[in-house]
């Protein structure tokens, strides 16, 4: 089978990996890739959204699937475009369609959807701009501190918490006034949970589903988890919370209802769910919903999937997943995020990147770097994915580290406690 990978992250290195292991695939193509991914497979400069060119791309390269990395293209309809071109129908396209990729694209879809169906979630009202005094009196209702939304896509940024009701109420004005652009158009307001998160990811064949690894990632850019978001600065599988009662609960009341809610209301859903859980006093409630995998929780996912990710993927394609079995490697898995100084602010790219030939123990997953001649130079904010294997998490965090001192650029910067809370 020819398969064709959408993306250039350490999400799409880390699947590119897994997929070159399988007996199944004859060719592995990456639009747009990264250096990382070119050394498994052939990579094409097409842009992730480019659509005419992911087509041509598949015509001249007789693929026969397409991964779909990133949220974007699903979004955008990525899906949908296969579907309505004769010359690409009998394209499977893993990922859902632009209606069922709304979990992710729109926040308050995805609340309406988990209203609907029972699936615990945090309490919320959507507000416009015609509703913002509406939005200020349920805010003044909740306790702070107060959760802002952008309903649509915002590239990770959309969520704005505050603790004080009048910057609350300020925030929600100007993200209703554009700060988001369109996406701001709606605002979610959300009652504040405390409690500790972690990642739980299905694939889905619309019908049967099956789990995958979980993970815990670490998203802000400071030790002890302080300081402003980013995309990801490293993650860890198992996680030790998220023990055989806390996974039945999240089976039973948030998995479950979630598959046959999609059925219910008649969305064709075909390909990875994240969902963004938060354990609050011992009981899962759902933050988020994303319509594909995590980045870096994939690096740690892909190194704990035993199974054969092509047959998965045939599983999805064929709608009989309930006859593919899935097992989990029992060791531990970790990455470290190496990063460009600065980020997530303003950073620096094109530092030369030393010491990776050095690795033996760790696998280093490309995030954004980019080949000049014969180096590797940064190419973006979150630079290197580290990930190791470890008969506990403990030592594949030494093994993740002691690489991480070796590979050395300008300004670059990683989080140490990775795995510290667990
Ligand atoms: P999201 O983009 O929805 O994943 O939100 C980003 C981060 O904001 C989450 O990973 C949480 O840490 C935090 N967050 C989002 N919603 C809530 C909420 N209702 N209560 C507490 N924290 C939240
Ligand atoms: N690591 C979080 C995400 O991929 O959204």
């Amino acid at each position: 089978m020819n398969i064709l990978l959408i993306g250039s992250g350490g999400r799409e290195h880390a699947l590119a990996w897994k997929l070159v292991q399988s007996p199944l695939l004859t060719n592995l193509y990456c639009a747009p890739g990264n250096p990382g991914t070119a050394l498994l497979g052939e990579n094409i400069p097409v842009a992730t959204n480019d659509f005419e060119g992911i087509k041509a791309a598949v015509v001249s390269r007789a693929v026969d699937m397409v991964v779909v990395g990133p949220e974007d293209p699903l979004v955008n309809g990525i899906v949908d475009f296969f579907a309505q071109d004769v010359l690409l129908r009998s394209v499977t396209v893993i990922g859902p369609n632009s209606s069922a990729a709304r979990l992710e694209g729109s926040k308050d879809f995805s609340k309406q959807f988990m209203l609907r169906h029972g699936i615990p979630t945090a309490a919320y009202k959507a507000v416009t701009g015609e509703s913002i005094d509406e939005g200020i009196a349920f805010m003044a209702g909740l306790k702070p501190p107060y959760v802002l939304k952008a309903d649509g896509l915002a590239a990770g940024k959309g969520v704005v918490i505050l603790d004080d009701l009048n910057e609350a109420a300020a925030e929600l004005k100007s993200m209703l006034s554009g700060k988001f652009g369109a996406a701001g158009n709606t605002v979610v307001i959300e009652e504040f949970l405390t409690g500790i998160e972690c990642s739980v990811f299905v694939i889905t064949d619309g019908k049967n589903y099956k789990l995958l690894p979980e993970a815990k990632d670490y998203k802000r850019i400071g030790v002890g988890d302080t300081g402003l978001n980013t995309g990801g600065m490293g993650a860890v599988s198992p996680v030790s919370f998220a023990d055989a009662d806390f996974m039945r609960k999240v089976e039973e009341r948030i998995i479950r209802p979630t598959i046959n809610g999609l059925v219910a209301d008649g969305i064709d859903y075909k390909g990875f769910i994240f969902f963004g859980l938060i354990k609050v006093d011992n009981e899962p409630m759902v933050i988020e919903y994303n319509a594909r995998m995590g980045d870096p929780e994939t690096e740690v996912v892909m190194l704990r999937l035993k199974s054969d990710l092509v047959e998965l993927l045939q599983g999805v394609a064929d709608g009989n997943l309930n006859e593919k079995e899935v097992v989990f490697d029992k060791r531990a898995a970790v990455t470290v995020v190496q990063v460009s100084g600065g980020y997530p602010e303003a950073y620096e790219k094109g530092k030369v990147i030393t010491g990776m030939d050095a690795v033996t123990e760790s696998i280093v997953f490309h995030s954004g770097t980019a080949r000049q001649g014969d180096q590797i130079v940064s190419n973006g904010g979150r630079v290197l994915a580290i990930s190791s294997y470890g008969t506990t998490t403990a030592e594949a965090l030494q093994r993740s580290y002691a690489a991480a001192e070796r590979i050395q650029f300008e300004k670059r910067y990683y989080r140490r406690d990775i795995g510290f809370d667990l």
